[in-house]
Parts: C-alpha cells; structure tokens; sequence
C-alpha cells in the first residue's frame, strides 16, 4: 500500500528519467534514487511536525538531487553558483514544478550554493538532506564493510 507520501510523488515515481537515478550513487554507495526517496520522506516528516506545506515538501525532498553527474566545468568549487543543484533546478523546471518547490532544490546546498533557504519548506529539505547524507555513508560503509574488507580497501579492482 503506499503511504501519504507517495501519493504526493506518484507522478515523479514513474518517471523514467527519475528511475534512471537508481544507476548512479549518492555519497559513496548510496543509490541516488535512495537518497532522494529518503529526503522527501524524511522532509514530508518535518513538514507535517512544522506545519509547512507537505507536497511542496514532499516534492522538493525527492527532486533535489535530480541529476546523473556533473557537467565537467560543475564539478569543482571553481563556481559554486553552478554546481549540481542547477541541474537538479533545471529538470524540475523543465517538469513544470511550482516556484517554491524550484526554491527548496535551489538553495538546498547552502551555504555552497549561495544561496540562502528562505522558506520553511526550503529549510526543512536542506536540513533532512544532512541528516540522510550522515545515513547514508553510515549505510555504505556496511555495505562496504559487508563485501569484506578487501573490498573496502581495493574497490572493484
Ligand atoms: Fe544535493
Ligand atoms: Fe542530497
């Protein structure tokens, strides 16, 4: 049965630039559709604990991170100001989402990205993004540990 959550991301759950997120990796091991998964459930959470608004919550937590990898001149810290929330920004956009959901994934890098959360639903996403980042090389690193540690030590080599 799905839950309240997933009602609200139903849409974005089949969608097949979306599925496509499961073959990369968050934060060392973590399937990114994971991650994302994770933060919208964990940011609907707050939002209904902090009565922000829940789909705008809910949607922003999943989509934050909609991204495959870095454009090459994203990938260092040269321009912060275009680092991978941009893309993420850019598809969601792209999909039609509201401005305050544009919001939320925008300034969910703060303070790399610059620019600072200014809504309530904007600052719940940043902060169960943080919380489930810390989880998820918590969770790679059983994995990892899981493989043995010739694993951990030499990779896939
Ligand atoms: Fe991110
Ligand atoms: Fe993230």
């Amino acid at each position: 049965m799905s839950s309240r959550y997933d009602l609200f991301i139903r849409d974005l759950l089949s969608h097949p630039d979306v599925q496509e997120l499961h073959r990369t990796t968050a934060h060392w091991r973590r399937d990114r559709f994971d991650h994302n998964y994770a933060v919208g459930q964990l940011s609907y959470r707050l939002a209904t604990a902090f009565h922000a608004n829940v789909v705008v919550a809910a949607r922003a937590g999943f989509l934050h991170d909609w991204y495959h990898g870095h454009a090459p001149e994203r990938q260092r810290f040269v321009n912060a100001d275009q680092h991978h929330f941009r893309i993420a920004h850019q598809a969601a956009s792209q999909y039609g989402e509201h401005p305050r959901i544009l919001h939320a994934i925008r300034t969910h890098f703060w303070p790399w990205g610059r620019t600072l959360p200014k809504t309530r639903e904007a600052w719940i996403v940043w902060m169960a993004d943080n919380i489930i980042w810390l989880d998820d090389i918590w969770q790679s690193l059983k994995i990892v540990t899981r493989q043995g540690f010739g694993y951990f030590i030499f990779g896939n080599a």
